[in-house]
């Protein structure tokens, strides 16, 4: 497939995707003011939220894989907008529970973080992605230079195991919909970890042929 990036105009594309990524907020909000968010707001609010971000983090995740199998360098363009929508719909999410759950009492929430694993599990994929959401722009990267900024954007994976892990273990009966997200998370980490194994084989290759050729030279 041919490399669209010269015929896209990333800037066009940009605000339809910004409206999609918030459409889930403002149906949130139409259901919280026509009183259709359930019999318990709480719960609608939370997994409303808490979906999103694992939609994002998969969104996220899939920018380099499809830009490497379709060839299409312009996809990258969308990466930092999904990123920090993840992080948007998990602040959210964390908000929530700090408010509606919590009611601001910051006893009871050290609490929950330490006794219920599924609060570990969440708090830990939410405070990892703090430092990726602050250093996303390209001031950051310039200051910190691709190599460092890479290393720390990693965590996204750490991030998107904790996220899926939090959900996996706090659903009491159904585990169906975790379980997608994990296979999902699980693809898209796979495919980095074969690519990075194969990359490493061929420079090793590389290496030991470029050897032989100075031996027998
Ligand atoms: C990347 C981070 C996170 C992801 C992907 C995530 C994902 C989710 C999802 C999908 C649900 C919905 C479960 C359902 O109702 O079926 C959920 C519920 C919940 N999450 Fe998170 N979450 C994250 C971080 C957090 C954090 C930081 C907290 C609080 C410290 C938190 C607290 C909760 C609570 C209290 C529930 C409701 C549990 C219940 O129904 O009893 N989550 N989360």
């Amino acid at each position: 497939m041919k490399d669209l990036s010269r015929h896209i105009n990333i800037r066009w594309l940009k605000p339809p995707i910004f409206l999609v990524c918030l459409a889930p907020l403002a149906h949130l909000v139409w259901m919280g003011f026509h009183d259709e968010l359930g019999a318990n707001p709480v719960e609608y609010i939370t997994h409303s939220t808490g979906t999103w971000t694992l939609v994002g983090l998969c969104a996220t995740l899939s920018i380099t894989p499809l830009r490497r199998i379709l060839k299409q360098n312009w996809l990258i363009r969308l990466r930092r907008m999904f990123g920090l929508f993840a992080f948007f719909y998990v602040s959210l999410h964390f908000a929530t529970w700090v408010w509606l759950y919590s009611g601001f009492d910051v006893h009871a929430m050290i609490a929950d973080v330490y006794k219920r694993p599924f609060i570990t599990e969440g708090f830990t994929a939410f405070v990892l992605l703090i430092p990726l959401a602050a250093t996303s722009t390209s001031g950051m990267i310039r200051r910190l230079g691709g190599r460092r900024w890479q290393m720390l954007h990693n965590l996204i994976y750490i991030s998107a195991i904790a996220g899926v892990t939090h959900y996996y273990w706090l659903v009491k009966s159904d585990e169906t919909v975790p379980l997608r997200f994990a296979a999902v998370v699980a693809v898209l980490l796979g495919y980095r970890a074969i690519r990075h194994a194969l990359q490493r084989k061929q420079q090793a290759a590389a290496a030991k042929r470029s050897r032989e050729s100075v031996y027998s030279a």
